[in-house]
């Protein structure tokens, strides 16, 4: 398949990054969307792009500027939902196409979400908490006018947290002149933020992985389990498989790759990491030096729970897992995806398996408009039966269709976005 697209003025072929993937997987699913595919241009644009400077006064006294953005990429069905990421790689290409997969995601599991993503080019680590909180809150201001309760609700990405959504919250607010909690999600619970919100991504891991697990005939007791970035999403999700009786083999991040045959100690990485920052210098397993062998480890179950484009043509076919979860967003490259199909790994794909974030935050902004909150326990179950059903329903249309799993979620989502696109017309 051609990885040739058109692409608008703003970004050169060469830049078109993840948003080149992200095209290409529309291509994929175009011919399954019937007469609806003469809306598919809709899925090929970002609705609305706002590039902001960010400056900064440093502890210094220097001035400081940074790049950042807010991509709305549809809204048919609802308002922009979608996380920030503080990042020094992040680009325009790769905002736009995480705001996409968002448009994608919202609709797989049917919340009423459009898609969005925001980011600003940092690396936050090289911030004192000072400077981190200016930039967060005058990233805050400049993105001001296009976002809201109503209008699109940001949330907790790649080096953000309850922390920066509070101070998120907390700029919108006094700009408003009125708290308004509903404006993001994965607050703290003191601030109107879900129980369960913060294990959620995770949590949504686990259950498809089990359900995934189950159609393969593997046991979760005893499976291996290899996890790429030990954040919020790979770190929950390797302490729930470690719970449920699997052994986690491998564990890597942006520093270093930990491997024990035997099994990692999750919770004890997990206070390794609280304190240093990285798994480097976790004693309860080996270092490996080569990066690159991580995707060569003997494992069951593989999930990457970092960044984009790290499963590709050059080390799809190492892989040994029967399953791959997919908790970062657009982890496989769709080369690599073909590679991974001819062998017969199963591959649950971003927009179904870290679903179970936007979820539960779709959970916290229902409870902050209600002022009603729910308990661990409702949440739970609703976020498993929501991951349940739609893992069940895009299993059962890929076999059906005889397509992956990935096509078959875009299926299920691009049908139910373009639908809505239909349905509502074109303005004026
Ligand atoms: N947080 C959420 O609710 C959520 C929801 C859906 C999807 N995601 C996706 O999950 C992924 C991880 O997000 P997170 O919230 O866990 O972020 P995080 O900041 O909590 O953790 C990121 C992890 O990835 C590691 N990492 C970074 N660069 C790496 C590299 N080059 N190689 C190996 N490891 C690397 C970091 O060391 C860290 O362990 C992202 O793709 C994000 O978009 C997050």
């Amino acid at each position: 398949m051609s990885t040739q697209h058109e692409v608008p003025s703003y970004l050169t072929q060469k830049e078109i990054g993840p948003w080149g993937v992200y095209l290409e997987q529309i291509d994929r699913v175009t011919p399954y969307l019937g007469t609806l595919a003469r809306w598919v241009e809709t899925l090929k644009r970002p609705k609305r792009i706002l590039v902001v400077d960010v400056p900064i006064e440093r502890d210094d006294g220097s001035i400081a500027h940074f790049e950042g953005y807010r991509v709305q990429h549809n809204t048919s069905r609802g308002p922009g939902k979608g996380g920030v990421r503080f990042h020094q790689d992040v680009t325009l290409s790769e905002v736009m196409a995480l705001s996409a997969w968002m448009t994608v995601k919202n609709a797989a599991v049917n919340v009423p979400y459009g898609g969005a993503k925001g980011g600003i080019r940092v690396d936050p680590k090289t911030l004192s908490i000072g400077e981190l909180q200016r930039m967060t809150r005058r990233y805050t201001s400049e993105i001001n006018i296009i976002i809201g309760p109503n209008k699109d609700i940001p949330a907790p990405d790649v080096n953000t947290n309850e922390q920066i959504m509070a101070w998120m919250m907390d700029t919108y607010s006094m700009n408003q002149g009125s708290t308004a909690s509903g404006v993001v999600t994965g607050k703290p619970i003191s601030l109107g933020g879900s129980l369960g919100r913060r294990e959620a991504t995770g949590r949504g891991v686990y259950v498809v992985g089990c359900e995934a697990a189950a159609k393969r005939g593997l046991d979760i007791n005893g499976a291996k389990v290899a996890v790429q970035g030990f954040g919020n999403v790979g770190g929950i999700a390797a302490r729930l498989f470690a719970e449920a009786g699997a052994k986690v083999v491998a564990v890597q991040d942006h520093i270093s790759t930990i491997v024990s045959d035997s099994g990692i100690d999750v919770a004890a990485l997990q206070a390794h990491v609280a304190q240093h920052g990285s798994v480097a210098g976790f004693s309860g397993g080996d270092t490996v030096n080569d990066r690159s062998r991580f995707w060569e480890v003997d494992c069951d179950i593989l999930i990457p729970a970092a960044l984009e484009q790290q499963i590709t043509e050059a080390n799809a076919n190492k892989i040994r897992a029967k399953i791959i979860l997919e908790g970062a967003n657009g982890p496989t490259t769709p080369a690599a995806d073909d590679i991974l199909h001819d062998k017969g790994v199963l591959v649950v794909p971003d927009v179904i398996a870290n679903a179970g974030g936007v979820t539960v935050s779709y959970f916290e902004w229902v409870q902050d408009f209600s002022s009603f909150f729910w308990t661990e326990d409702e949440i739970n179950q609703r976020l498993t039966r929501i991951m349940r059903e739609a893992f069940g329903a895009v299993w059962t249309l890929a076999q059906e269709k005889n397509v992956s799993l990935r096509t078959a979620a875009f299926i299920v989502a691009c049908t139910r976005v373009l639908q809505a696109r239909e349905m509502r017309g074109l303005y004026p």
